[in-house]
């Protein structure tokens, strides 16, 4: 059976260059062989300033979250850290994450690719029993994306993800 793994992304920054890369990303994860749906936090909070959620979409989501075997996150780094619309959304749900494997990926217009924000989400994942993965992905220079140069470390962040959900399927 296919793993399900929604990607996250991090930003709802209108013409952000993340949701190029998440797109991308899901993509790559349906080609690779999971099961994916992008989540947008656009589509989802409905106050940008609490992170509130109406009560239907707050149980749409965590049925989602519910039936993950694992998540991917594609986040722009913001001031060295993740945007507060992705914490404000992730916040709304603690059960749906535990001990599901996470794999995220940093998106900058710079070199570094957001790796600040990977090791600062990181801990926050932590923090919900998450499992985050040991590879990331850091989409550095993303204002002239150049998707083959992503292949190869998106699929090997895949294969660590697919290895943790099919230990924690038995
Ligand atoms: C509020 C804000 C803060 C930012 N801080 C950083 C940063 O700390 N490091 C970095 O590499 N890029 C930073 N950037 C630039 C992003 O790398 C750039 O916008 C990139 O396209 C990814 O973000 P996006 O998805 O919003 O487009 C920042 C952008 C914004 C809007």
């Amino acid at each position: 059976m296919k793993s399900f793994i929604p990607i996250i992304l991090g930003t709802g920054r209108k013409g952000s260059n993340s949701l190029k890369v998440a797109n991308f990303v899901l993509k790559e994860a349906q080609s690779y062989g999971f099961d994916s749906q992008l989540i947008n936090p656009r589509d989802w909070l409905d106050s940008p300033f609490t992170g509130e959620m109406e009560e239907e979409k707050r149980n749409k989501l965590s049925e989602i979250f519910q039936k993950a075997n694992g998540f991917i996150i594609v986040s722009p780094e913001y001031n060295h850290s993740f945007p507060g619309e992705l914490k404000l959304l992730l916040d709304n749900f603690y059960e749906e994450y535990k001990e599901k494997p996470v794999g995220i990926c940093g998106v900058s217009i710079g070199m570094i690719g957001g790796a600040r924000m990977v090791e600062q989400l990181r801990l926050v994942c932590l923090e919900f029993s998450m499992m985050p993965l040991k590879n990331a992905v850091y989409f550095s220079n993303v204002s002239d994306f150049d998707e083959e140069k992503f292949k190869e470390p998106l699929k090997n962040l895949f294969d660590e993800l697919k290895h943790y959900c099919e230990k924690l399927a038995k």
